[in-house]
């Protein structure tokens, strides 16, 4: 069998050169036996479309191979391209061969009809055949790069944060603890997997002045909600000599290049979520690209939702955390675009935030897009040891625990700030998947973490 296949039909395909002989390697998405010959569409997962292959009783083995290929199958077919007179696709590939490499059983869970997501979510080990999930995927795979690419040009320097750490960064208490069988003290004292790369990105940027962290992070929280993982990616800006004002710019920023890029790299996908998952998806995207971001104080937030008159089950009141319902009003009713919420209460923030003169509130920045709610959430730091120390006695800390984090202050202090992008609400809001659990390979969840 010659060599990668699907670059070379694609090639073929884009310069229109029927005739050529190409080979490819996938899984059967449908297989049609009429009477004179099979029409089988296969896919390697490299793009929504399959390619659809002929195959007729010329072939060695019609009988007891082709005609028995159905979905799932594994195949090799090599075969030339040939223009299509059937509709939904301009070529087809005329087997001249056809090999199967590997069979599937009866009981193939993978049929043609439409599966629903739950479903699809008990049988993880493939569900990414689906052209949803595959979809969701790549997708994925070039918002990652496109992160990487943004942060890359603006001069951030990748940093790789501990998964253990012995610190609640949140200091929300929604934390797995770390033990080996039977030995509870191996680290010489409690630990757990890391809810933030955050401090120690604050490490890094007073040193390189630019850093990030990207990674997976772990909340303990019991919420089966469309919007909560039990594990799930973070990316984490952080820069030195930053205010707030400068963060939420950056934030801002970056996710219009994101969108951006994934406009132009995924735009099959795209057009595909944009047709079968949430119309109006393209517009929405090309919205952030082109458009600005509204701003608003908390302050601000609340008296617009006071003023609204409208019954949410959570009531508002100043010093109270935005439910989803009071986002979605916002970013999908009131202003219909996404929301920077800035300058927060600082008794439901954490204890690291830039007090305000007021010290009532804190410079806090959450960025709400429609659908999603929060897809961000950042500040700037504390970085005044006297303010700091009060505050997190404020907030009930013990300093020696943190005294790495106090002394930072006291060393070549400067102002900074940062903030997490929730990476697979990135993706939620990029694709338009109602669930949170079908952005990621592989959900954990209370209650489930199979495969
Ligand atoms: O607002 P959070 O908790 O902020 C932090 O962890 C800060 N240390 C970030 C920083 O300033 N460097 O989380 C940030 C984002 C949220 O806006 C949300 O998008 C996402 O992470 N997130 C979750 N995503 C999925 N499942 C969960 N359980 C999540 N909790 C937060």
């Amino acid at each position: 069998m010659s060599e990668p296949a699907w670059q070379r039909v694609r090639d073929l395909l884009e310069r229109e050169t029927p005739g050529g002989v190409v080979a490819v390697r996938g899984w059967v998405k449908t297989a049609r036996h009429a009477k004179a010959c099979s029409f089988v569409e296969v896919t390697d997962g490299s793009g929504v479309a399959g390619i659809q292959t002929v195959m007729d009783p010329s072939l060695p083995d019609y009988e007891d191979q082709v005609r028995r290929l159905r979905a799932g199958c594994a195949l090799e077919v090599r075969g030339e391209l040939a223009e299509s007179p059937g509709r939904g696709q301009r070529f087809e590939i005329h087997a001249r061969e056809v090999r199967v490499v590997g069979e599937v059983g009866d009981d193939y869970p993978l049929q043609k009809k439409r599966h629903s997501f739950e479903f699809l979510r008990t049988i993880g080990h493939l569900r990414m055949r689906t052209n949803t999930l595959g979809a969701v995927m790549r997708v994925r795979d070039a918002a990652a790069r496109a992160v990487r690419g943004f942060l890359h040009e603006q001069g951030f320097v990748e940093l790789h944060a501990p998964v253990i750490t012995a610190s609640d960064c949140e200091g929300a208490g929604e934390l797995f603890r770390v033990e080996t069988e039977g030995d509870e003290d191996f680290f010489g004292r409690p630990a757990y997997l890391t809810v933030s790369g955050q401090l120690q990105a604050e490490i890094g940027a007073l040193a390189l002045t630019r850093v990030y962290t990207f990674g997976p992070t772990f909340r303990a929280e019991n919420s089966n909600t469309s919007r909560h993982l039990a594990e799930f990616w973070m990316v984490e800006p952080e820069a030195a000599f930053l205010e707030l004002e400068g963060n939420v710019d950056l934030a801002c920023r970056m996710l219009r290049s994101v969108c951006r890029r994934i406009l132009e790299e995924c735009e099959d996908d795209l057009r595909f979520f944009d047709a079968r998952i949430e119309p109006g998806l393209l517009d929405t995207l090309q919205g952030v690209v082109e458009g600005p971001f509204e701003r608003l104080t908390y302050d601000e937030a609340i008296a617009i939702l006071e003023r609204s008159n409208r019954s949410f089950e959570f009531p508002v009141t100043w010093g109270t955390d935005l439910q989803s319902e009071h986002e979605r009003f916002l970013t999908e009713e009131h202003l219909k675009r996404p929301v920077v919420v800035s300058d927060w209460p600082a008794s439901i923030k954490p204890f690291y935030m830039y007090w305000n003169d007021d010290e009532r509130t804190v410079r806090a920045m959450d960025v709400l897009v429609p659908r999603v709610g929060e897809l961000v959430g950042g500040s700037q730091r504390e970085h005044r040891a006297e303010r700091l120390a009060r505050r997190m006695a404020h907030c009930g800390l013990r300093a020696e625990d943190y005294w790495w984090y106090l002394e930072l202050r006291r060393h070549g202090s400067a102002p900074h700030s940062g903030f997490g992008l929730g990476f697979e609400r990135l993706i939620q809001f990029v694709t338009g998947m109602a669930n949170i659990r079908d952005v990621v390979p592989f959900p954990r969840v209370p209650g489930s973490a199979e495969f």
